[in-house]
């Protein structure tokens, strides 16, 4: 997110930030302009991203909320980004999560997603490209797909896929 946001491929506008945890990347885009909504089912984690977002002296609206039940109205955003949610969505519950963001998206509205990969072996949220492509593809516009790997704080390898989709119109 952060290099596409400073090569000016994603441009400020009205953003969401799907499951926020601790608010680092909505209080990053807030700082480059966005308009961020940002939410989490943990009250602990909204309470101390809100501390985040007034000790960066930026105005993030940031609310308690299932990604199931998106309290917003439809295409009110432009930007959607998902670090490390779809990944904790049930699957029963994956076309209801993809329809609710793109519900909320605007027509033509981008949406950046980034997930677990089957590289870090067979679990039942660790994606393939092509699940993923079945998964968003009557939804979105995939416009590029791509693996990525983050050495975490725990010292293990840990491989993603970024996804970058435009929502199709309606
Ligand atoms: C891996 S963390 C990602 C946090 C954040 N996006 C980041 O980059 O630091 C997953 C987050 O999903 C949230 N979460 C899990 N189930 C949820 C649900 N049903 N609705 C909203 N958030 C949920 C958790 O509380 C947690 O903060």
């Amino acid at each position: 997110m952060v290099e596409l946001v400073e090569r000016g491929r994603v441009t400020p506008s009205k953003a969401l930030d799907l499951c926020c945890g601790a608010g680092t990347n909505p209080v990053y885009m807030a700082k480059k302009g966005f308009d961020v909504t940002a939410f989490d089912i943990s009250d602990k984690a909204v309470e101390y991203a809100k501390e985040q977002a007034q000790r960066a002296d930026v105005d993030v609206k940031l609310l308690v909320a299932d990604f199931l039940k998106l309290p917003f109205k439809s295409d009110g955003f432009d930007f959607a980004f998902d670090f490390g949610c779809f990944h904790h969505v049930d699957e029963k519950d994956r076309n209801p999560f993809i329809e609710g963001v793109y519900r909320v998206l605007k027509p033509q509205g981008t949406y950046l997603l980034v997930c677990f990969s089957h590289k870090n072996g067979p679990a039942w949220n660790h994606f393939t490209r092509e699940q993923i492509a079945e998964l968003f593809g009557n939804y979105f516009e995939i416009k590029w797909i791509r693996h990525v790997s983050s050495l975490e704080g725990d010292q293990i390898t840990r491989y993603f896929y970024e996804v970058l989709m435009i929502n199709s119109e309606r």
